[in-house]
C-alpha cells in the first residue's frame, strides 16, 4: 500500500496545523508505519491534547523513529511538524540511517482547518489553529531543508487524503 508513491525506506513527515488532515492520511497506510505525539500523549496521560507529556512522547517518537528507520521501514510522522527545528530534527534522523525523506505539505485554507478541527472529536481551541496555520512552510522552504520529496495535500486526488 503505497497511495504517495513513496520511496522504499522512506521517512516521510507531515505537515500542517491541527484539522488539515494529517490523520485522515496516515490512517490510509497501515497502523504501524505511524508515529504521532498526540497518540503517545494520550498513551502517557489519557488525554492526547496535555503538553505536559510533549517531552515523554517526543523521546518514544525518537525511539521509534530510529528502530524504524535502521530497519528501513518507511514511516510517516503523524504531528504538525510546523517548526522548522522540529522538522530539522526528523531529517538528520533519516540522514543518520541514509533513509530518502519526503514531506506532505497540508497546505489548506486557514478557513478549511478551521472548520475541520471544529468538526473532529478533539477540538483544538481556534486561536491555536491560526496560529499554526501561519508557520506553514512554501514548498521550496521545505526543498531547501533538505525534503527530497515534497507532496502537496491541495494536489492530491481526493480518494488520497478524504475520510472513508
Ligand atoms: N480531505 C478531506 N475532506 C473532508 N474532510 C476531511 C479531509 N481530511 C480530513 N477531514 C476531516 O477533518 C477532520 C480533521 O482531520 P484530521 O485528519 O484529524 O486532521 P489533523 O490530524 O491534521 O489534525 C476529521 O474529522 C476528518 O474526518
Ligand atoms: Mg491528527
Amino acid at each position: 500500500m503505497n497511495l504517495l508513491n513513496l520511496p522504499a525506506s522512506a521517512l516521510c513527515v507531515l505537515i500542517g496545523p491541527p484539522g488539515s488532515g494529517k490523520s485522515t492520511l496516515a490512517a490510509r497506510y497501515p497502523d504501524t508505519w505511524r508515529v504521532c505525539l498526540d497518540f503517545y500523549r494520550g498513551l502517557a496521560t489519557g488525554h492526547e491534547d496535555d503538553q505536559s507529556a510533549t517531552p515523554v512522547a517526543a523521546e518514544i517518537q525518537a525511539l521509534l523513529l530510529d528502530a524504524r528507520l535502521s530497519r528501513g521501514l518507511t514511516t510517516l510522522v503523524d504531528s504538525t511538524n510546523l517548526l522548522p527545528h522540529v522538522r530539522a530534527g526528523l531529517i538528520a534522523r533519516a540522514r543518520y540511517w541514509q533513509r530518502p525523506v519526503a514531506a506532505v505539505l497540508f497546505d489548506v485554507p486557514l478557513d478549511v482547518a478551521e472548520a475541520q478541527n471544529a468538526s473532529r472529536e478533539r477540538v483544538v481551541p481556534r486561536h491555536v489553529v491560526r496560529e499554526l496555520h501561519q508557520l506553514l512552510p512554501t514548498v521550496d522552504q521545505l526543498r531547501a531543508e533538505g525534503f527530497g520529496t515534497v507532496y502537496l495535500a491541495s494536489e492530491m486526488p481526493a480518494t488520497a487524503n478524504a475520510p472513508r
